[in-house]
């Protein structure tokens, strides 16, 4: 059973996530790295890729609220709520540096919560298995995907590379959690479908 002071917390949380006002206790690890001289229109690209990567751990956060509100075995629970609070880090460094490059917030940052959200109570539902089996697929397409930012972040911008080259770090060790806690393996289908609800979410989110 879940408690009232559980749900208010998880509230909380997931305001913080859609108002781009989330906590993060280890500093961002492009605090020590100069500012590099960018031209307008590279600081605009790397803020519209920081924003793509802002609504992943928006929906990351989404996804493993949802899929600890139905886990059912407390290892696989807490191995969630660690990733979480680490995606929640990962949101207050991206949100950070796309202030700092003069770039906004996805304004569907509501509707990426909620899909997500359902998405991770759904894959909760299924038991742990499928449920870590979800995050161990989700957690190795963003960090495909956040090895492509790299390639397309401007070179100089090296105070955004290291938030993402930190992200793409814990995403890594995210899955090899879920593995290591018996995540199955998805079928190919659902990873295929996987794959085009990212590639539509990192399109629109690019632009709004
Ligand atoms: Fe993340
Ligand atoms: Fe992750």
């Amino acid at each position: 059973m879940i408690s009232v002071d559980r749900l208010i917390g998880e509230f909380d949380r997931a305001l913080r996530a859609v108002a781009g006002v989330a906590r993060s206790s280890r500093p961002s690890p492009g605090e020590g790295v100069p500012e590099s001289e960018l031209g307008a229109e590279e600081r605009a690209q790397a803020a519209a890729l920081m924003r793509v990567n802002h609504v992943g751990e928006v929906c990351a956060q989404a996804l493993y609220q949802g899929q600890s509100l139905t886990a059912r075995n407390e290892e696989a629970k807490r191995a969630l709520l660690k990733a979480a609070d680490e995606e929640e880090e990962h949101l207050a460094w991206s949100a950070d540096r796309i202030r700092e490059l003069g770039g906004r917030l996805s304004l569907l940052n509501p509707v990426w919560y909620a899909g997500s959200f359902a998405i991770g109570v759904a894959a909760g539902a299924l038991g742990d298995k499928w449920n870590l089996a979800f995050l161990a697929e989700t957690e190795r397409q963003v960090e495909e995907h956040l090895s492509g930012h790299l390639e397309a972040l401007p070179a100089e911008d090296q105070r955004t590379r290291s938030v993402v080259e930190a992200m793409r770090a814990d995403e890594a060790k995210h899955r090899n959690t879920a593995i290591q806690l018996g995540a199955a393996e998805l079928p190919s289908a659902i990873k295929l479908a996987m794959r085009f609800a990212s590639k539509v979410m990192t399109s629109v989110a690019y632009r709004i």
